[in-house]
């Protein structure tokens, strides 16, 4: 018998993980996510943060900034993301990606928040399959842009989604991921491996995976236990540590010789971009502090970091902290 070659490049290409940039309002806008892609790479799609209406059919400036075409350098690999119980709502938002070329809507089945969960908004819509379906109808009967879920487990209780399966069912999604906690564990609890575990081969959809994804030590043992699962969402992992994707990829735990100069430049491109965008001292310094409750655990003293950058009480205070901190990481390189 004559045997058959085996691209062992093609094998290895199969078996390696897609990353994808889990949204977040408020830290992954264009500029975070062009700086992840042109100073570390390893994500492989970003979603954009959800887009909300509130009642009007009116795409605010911030979400039209966020998604033009012209901030966004791989539009290709961008998907927006809307968050609405709505069906006019829902087809508003899908026409308006479309005529910038978007080819993929996401909805978001996961807000936890009681105020968006107690509208049959986020989690809060997951208890109502046929709200769900009604929408799905909508938004299926168009071929222009393709429709895909990111949903928690549900939002009082796990099984929720395994009843939305059979609505899900009855249309073309692209792939359903699924944050394994319950609306009410908000980010706290953690994730759900087991009750995730539950949905495989319970609907037609592919699932992608998302929560918890914070080192490469981690992303390996959820590999392990979910090795059918091909797509990772990562979120506060990727604020926390931005070589994170790319290491991943590279399956190594050995961070480049120059990290915290990396780190420097990111940071200080960030603030760059959003000292010009921030209108005075106190948004840009809740704005960055936002950023360094993540950032800070880059470093070994994590606590002494966040709690050095809390207390500069001005821009000047604020930027010697920061070179304080990178100095000292680079000269003690960890
Ligand atoms: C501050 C913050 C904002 C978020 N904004 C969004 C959002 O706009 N859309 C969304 O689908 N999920 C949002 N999420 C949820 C994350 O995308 C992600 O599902 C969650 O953090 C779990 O993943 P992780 O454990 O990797 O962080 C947000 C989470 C946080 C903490």
């Amino acid at each position: 018998m004559i045997p058959i070659p085996i691209n062992t490049r093609f094998l290895a290409h199969m078996n390696d993980p897609i990353l994808l940039g889990s949204p977040l309002q408020g830290f992954t806008d264009f500029h975070f996510r062009n700086a992840i892609s042109n100073q570390f790479g390893g994500i492989d799609r970003f979603f954009a943060p959800y887009i909300r209406l509130n009642g009007k059919l009116d795409i605010k400036k911030v979400y039209q900034r966020d998604l033009a075409p012209d901030n966004n350098q791989n539009q290709k690999w961008l998907t927006p993301q809307v968050m609405c119980n709505q069906v006019d709502e829902f087809m508003f938002v899908l026409e308006y990606i479309s005529a910038l070329g978007y080819k993929e809507l996401n909805w978001n089945l996961g807000c936890p928040y009681p105020m968006v969960a107690k509208k049959a908004m986020g989690s809060g819509l997951i208890c109502h399959p046929d709200k769900i379906g009604e929408i799905l109808e909508k938004a299926c009967s168009q071929n222009e842009v393709k429709i895909s879920l990111k949903m928690r487990l549900g939002y009082l209780e796990k099984t929720e989604i395994l009843d939305t399966f059979s609505t899900l069912d009855a249309f073309d999604l692209e792939f359903v991921a699924i944050h394994a906690r319950l609306g009410v564990d908000l980010y706290k609890k953690q994730a759900d491996l087991e009750a995730f575990s539950t949905c495989i081969g319970k609907t037609k959809h592919p699932l992608y995976y998302n929560g918890d994804i914070t080192s490469v030590e981690k992303f390996r043992e959820i590999k392990k236990a979910i090795p059918e699962i091909q797509h990772f969402l990562i979120g506060r992992g990727l604020l926390q540590d931005p070589f994170l994707a790319k290491m991943i990829h590279e399956d190594t735990l050995e961070y480049p010789v120059d990290r915290y100069r990396k780190l420097e430049e990111y940071h200080n491109d960030l603030y760059t971009h959003y000292l010009s965008t921030s209108s005075g001292p106190t948004p840009i310094k809740m704005k960055m502090l936002g950023f360094w409750e993540y950032f800070s655990y880059s470093f070994p003293e994590s606590a002494k970091v966040y709690k050095k950058i809390k207390k500069a009480s001005n821009t000047k205070n604020y930027q010697w902290a920061v070179e304080e901190i990178f100095q000292n990481a680079k000269k003690q390189n960890y």
